[in-house]
C-alpha cells in the first residue's frame, strides 16, 4: 500500500506502550518471534523498496543479538537499536544500554542506527564513537528542543566551564517557527497544543499563570497562540538554546535523525 510513496519501510517492534500489548504489535511481538520472523521475510521478499525494523532490547544480551540476527537473516537492511528493555518505558528513570547497541553492531553486516539518551550533539559524538553505530536517533529531547541536530541544547545540558556562542535562538522562536509550519501543513489541535506545552515547558516553569491560561482555551487559534508568545516574550525570562562552535562538525560525521 505504501510502497509507491516512500523510499523504504520501517516496522515499528518497538512500543511497549497498552495499546500495543492489547493490539498485538510493536514491542510484544518480541513475544513470538516465527511471526517477526515471517513478516520481515515476507516484506522483503515482495516489496520494491528495503524494510528496516526498529527494535528494543531483551533484558539478556544473548536474545537481543540472536534477535538482530534473524531480522538480518530474514531481510532487514537497516535495524535500529532502542537500548531499553520493553519494560523499561520511561527513559529519565532508565539509561539506554549503549554496550547492548555496541553488540548489536558488532554482530551485524546491515546498518546499525543507535537509539536512546541522545539529548545533544556531543552524546550524538559519544555515542557514535562508543557504539560504533551508523547513525542515531533521538525522540524526547526533539519535543523540548527541535533545534537538536542544528547543534543547539537545553541550558539543562549546558556544561559548567565550555565555551557556548551567543546563539540568539531560543525556544520561542522555534515555536513561532512551528506555528507557521502548522498552518501550512495543517494538523490537529491537540497536538498542535501538546507540542507548544513540550517546547515552552521551561518557560511556563517560570511563568505558570500563562500556562494555565493556554489550558484554559478550549479552542485555540493561530493568532492567539502568536500573542502568547509574544507576551511570554515581554514578561522576560527568555529561555535561550546553546551551541558549542564544534557541535555542527559531528553532524557530518554521522547520520542524526528524529524518530519520535
Ligand atoms: C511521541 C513519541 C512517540 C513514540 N512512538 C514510538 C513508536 O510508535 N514506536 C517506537 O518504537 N518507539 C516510539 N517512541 C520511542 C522513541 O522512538 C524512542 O525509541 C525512545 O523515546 C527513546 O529515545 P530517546 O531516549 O531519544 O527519547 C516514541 C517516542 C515519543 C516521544
Amino acid at each position: 500500500m505504501v510502497e509507491p510513496y516512500c523510499d523504504y519501510v520501517d516496522i515499528n517492534f518497538g512500543c511497549p506502550q497498552c495499546i500495543a500489548r492489547r493490539g498485538n504489535y510493536g514491542a510484544f511481538l518480541m513475544d513470538n518471534l516465527p511471526l517477526v520472523r515471517s513478516l520481515v521475510q515476507n516484506l522483503s521478499a515482495n516489496l520494491h523498496v528495503p524494510v528496516s525494523c526498529k527494535i528494543r532490547i531483551f533484558p539478556r544480551l544473548e536474545d537481543t543479538l540472536a534477535y538482530a540476527k534473524m531480522l538480518e537473516e530474514a531481510g532487514a537492511s537497516l535495524v535500529a537499536v532502542h537500548g531499553r528493555t520493553r519494560d523499561e518505558k520511561d527513559g529519565k528513570k532508565f539509561r539506554a544500554n549503549w554496550d547492548a547497541i555496541k553488540a548489536v553492531k558488532d554482530a551485524l553486516r546491515v546498518p546499525v542506527l543507535a537509539n536512546g539518551d541522545v539529548r545533544h550533539m556531543d552524546d550524538v559524538k559519544n555515542c557514535l564513537e562508543y557504539t560504533g553505530a551508523d547513525g542515531v536517533l533521538s525522540a524526547e529531547t526533539l519535543l523540548e528542543n527541535p533545534a537538536l541536530f542544528a547543534g543547539f541544547r537545553t541550558k539543562e545540558w549546558k556544561e559548567d566551564g565550555d565555551d557556548y556562542g551567543h546563539s540568539g535562538l531560543d525556544q520561542a522562536d522555534l515555536v513561532i517557527e512551528y506555528l507557521k509550519l502548522c498552518e501550512q501543513y495543517p494538523v490537529p489541535w491537540r497536538m498542535v497544543r501538546s507540542h507548544v506545552h513540550k517546547m515552552l515547558g521551561g518557560w511556563f516553569r517560570v511563568h505558570p499563570e500563562v500556562r494555565e491560561e493556554l489550558n484554559k482555551q478550549s479552542k485555540l487559534t493561530f493568532e492567539w497562540l502568536h500573542d502568547m508568545v509574544m507576551r511570554l516574550k515581554q514578561l522576560g525570562g527568555r529561555v535561550p538554546l546553546y551551541r558549542k562552535e564544534s557541535a555542527l562538525q559531528t553532524t557530518t560525521n554521522g547520520l542524526a535523525a528524529s524518530n519520535a
